[in-house]
């Protein structure tokens, strides 16, 4: 093992990577072999069930140690302290429900849990389970009390899970997982690469300190009568992402949002419904922003005459007149002030490439994020998505499917790469 954590004596980094016992617990496998390539020490432990998954003999072979998977068969006899005093950081993939409620309730009957209680590292969950058990209001409740203790959940993805169904609650791509554990201790050891496709890497995860960030996001909404809109399917969730990816990384973060009013700590929520309210907003708030994110979905057009009062069908079909909204994003880019990192996204569902790249040079943003919106699972109201960055300098970044949270930091990956060399 070369690596070493940055500022430290020279030993690598020593991860735990617990295992419990779901389907997915192969996937542990590759989190085990991409820790050590990255040049981590990596102590497998398994519960006596996840070994009915994956054979121990596994991860004997891939881990930097043998596997353990019991309290009483170790020369060591505590070695549940050990584990958890030594480690720089327990990582749960996959973290089972019984996993996880056994951990919010404190305890401690077999090593991984007894590992996870006896620990003052960090700590990372990754959940996987079926969407049932996912969306159950006891396992939400596990996951809250244990975000109130400061552990880091990897949340689990939307895809196809055992038995064939297709749902949320697939854990999180193994390349996602060690990005976020190698975040948290600071950086990659060795020379780490992430994977094809995976931007990233070797970032600090304050490493947006000082930097004033604002995001739009969600679909607005341009009213026909006071009782109905146009809009679009846009959630919001993926404009909130980056919002609250950038709070972590230590950004100054203000949303202009038309989703829910509620973000992660460190963002201020500015609440809009139209095209004109968000225009105000985002051009305000650009003034003294470093970075400028367009994540909305603006509505292209709206009604020309806002009507007082509620149309009625016996007054007969309306006839809507609509006119263009304003291109908020353009007008960034014409007012953008020296040194500011412009960002835009083309929702596209066909020729996506060459509209995401007419976008770019139209706009005058440094990138844009060209989203193919009819790809399963990517774009409107989905929690994963799957987005090629394009830059102005000419630099093509694939981000493939993943959760929305990891697509919003390989974006900020490319933002910092920008920020730095200006
Ligand atoms: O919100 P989610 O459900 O998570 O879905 C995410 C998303 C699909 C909405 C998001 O990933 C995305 O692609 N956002 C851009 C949607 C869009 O409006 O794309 P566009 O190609 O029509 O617009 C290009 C750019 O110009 C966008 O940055 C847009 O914000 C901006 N724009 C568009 C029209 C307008 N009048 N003013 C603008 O500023």
């Amino acid at each position: 093992m070369g690596g070493t954590i940055p500022g430290s004596t020279g030993a690598p980094p020593f991860v735990v990577l617990g295992v419990s016992a779901g389907i997915a617990a192969y996937k542990a496998v590759d989190v085990c072999r991409r820790l050590v390539d990255a040049g981590i020490h990596v102590a497998p432990v398994l519960t006596e069930r996840a070994t009915h998954f994956v054979g121990k003999a596994t991860f004997d072979a891939l881990g930097s140690e043998p596997a353990q998977t019991t309290l009483w068969d170790e020369a060591s006899p505590i070695p549940h302290t050990r584990l958890g005093q030594r480690a720089d950081l327990i990582v749960v993939a996959p973290a089972t429900a019984d996993l996880l409620a056994r951990y919010a309730g404190g305890f401690a009957d077999d090593l991984l849990t007894a590992t996870l209680v006896a620990t003052a590292a960090p700590v990372v969950v990754c959940p996987a389970m079926h969407t049932e058990m996912w969306e159950h209001p006891a396992v939400q409740h596990n996951l809250a009390v244990l975000i109130s203790r400061g552990v880091t959940v990897v949340a689990p993805e939307e895809g196809r899970l055992a038995g064939g169904d297709i749902g949320s609650g697939r854990l999180a791509d193994p390349s996602v997982i060690v990005e976020r554990v190698l975040g948290l201790l600071g950086g990659a050891p060795r020379g780490h690469h992430l994977g094809a496709g995976t931007a990233g890497g070797g970032r600090s995860t304050r490493d947006l300190a000082g930097i004033r960030v604002v995001v739009s996001a969600g679909g607005t909404r341009e009213p026909i009568d006071p009782v109905r809109f146009l809009t679009n399917r846009s959630s919001g969730k993926q404009g909130h992402a980056l919002a609250e990816a950038a709070a972590r990384r230590g950004a100054a973060v203000v949303l202009v949002t038309t989703g829910k009013p509620a973000a992660g700590p460190g963002v201020v929520v500015e609440p809009v419904e139209t095209a004109a309210d968000m225009e105000a907003a985002m051009l305000s708030r650009a003034e003294g922003a470093d970075v400028v994110i367009m994540a909305a979905a603006v509505a292209d057009f709206r009604p020309k005459v806002v009507q007082g009062s509620k149309l009625h069908k016996a007054d007969g079909v309306p006839d809507l007149i609509l006119e263009p909204t304003p291109d908020i994003l353009s007008e960034l880019g014409r007012r953008r002030r020296q040194g500011q990192v412009l960002v835009g996204f083309a929702a596209e569902t066909e020729r996506v490439s060459e509209r995401a790249r007419a976008k770019l040079a139209d706009k005058g943003v440094d990138l844009m994020v060209a989203n193919d919106v009819s790809a399963p699972g990517v774009g409107f109201d989905h929690d994963t998505n799957e987005v090629t960055i394009l830059g102005a300098d000419g630099s093509v970044t694939d981000v493939p499917l993943r959760s929305k949270d990891a697509v919003a930091d390989a974006i900020l990956d490319r933002v910092c790469a920008l920020l730095s060399a200006r």
